[in-house]
């Protein structure tokens, strides 16, 4: 395992469409090392979540796992590591919240955008088990913004620009509107 790279805005891999990956292809030694990959490299940079696209392979796998007191995103609800292979959202009713959001790969930049309240993902897991799972709120929020990397789309195509902060000024100006808007959502549980 090792910590690999990850690519910042303005790489051409950010903005290609991953593609799924075939059962065999998942089972093989170096699909399950990329996974151990983008595990480790998810830890040591505190994100809540990684796509491959990230680590420079457009294939569609991806990790969400927040830990408790995620110092990148101290808010957001614990989410147990999820390895997402081939994953498909479909929204489910209940609407869209505002979410401010940032990513490993947008150094230093923060933004609002809406994203739907509960959605159904359908993917495999590392072993090639089928997984169809609701999820809700902010960690509904992650998986979409995941998702939204396999699709070459990142949060900045989504967010009003009149949103963008530093992460600085997101704690000094927006901060604290946010969570009391999410406050609901964060003590909702995330699956
Ligand atoms: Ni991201």
């Amino acid at each position: 395992m090792s910590v690999r790279d990850v690519v910042a805005i303005g790489d051409p891999v950010l903005r290609q469409p991953a593609r799924e990956l075939s059962r065999e292809e998942l089972g093989s030694p170096q699909i399950q090392r990329l996974i151990d990959d983008l595990i480790e490299t998810k830890r040591a940079t505190h994100g809540a979540g990684i796509a491959a696209n990230q680590v420079g392979e457009a294939l569609r796998v991806a990790i969400v796992e927040v830990e408790e007191g995620n110092p990148r995103y101290p808010y957001k609800p614990a989410v147990p590591l999820t390895v997402i292979v081939n994953p498909v959202i479909e929204p489910l009713d209940g609407g869209t919240v505002e979410i401010n959001e940032g990513c490993l790969s947008v150094p230093d930049l923060r933004g609002t955008l809406p994203r739907h309240l509960a959605i159904r993902i359908r993917y495999l897991d590392r072993f090639g088990e089928e997984r169809d799972e609701v999820k809700r709120g902010l960690t509904a929020g992650t998986f979409q913004h995941e998702v939204d990397h396999l699709d070459g789309v990142l949060f900045v195509d989504r967010a009003d620009p009149r949103t963008f902060a530093t992460w600085e000024q997101f704690e000094r100006y927006q901060r604290d509107d946010f969570l009391r808007r999410v406050s609901g959502l964060v003590d909702q549980v995330g699956s």
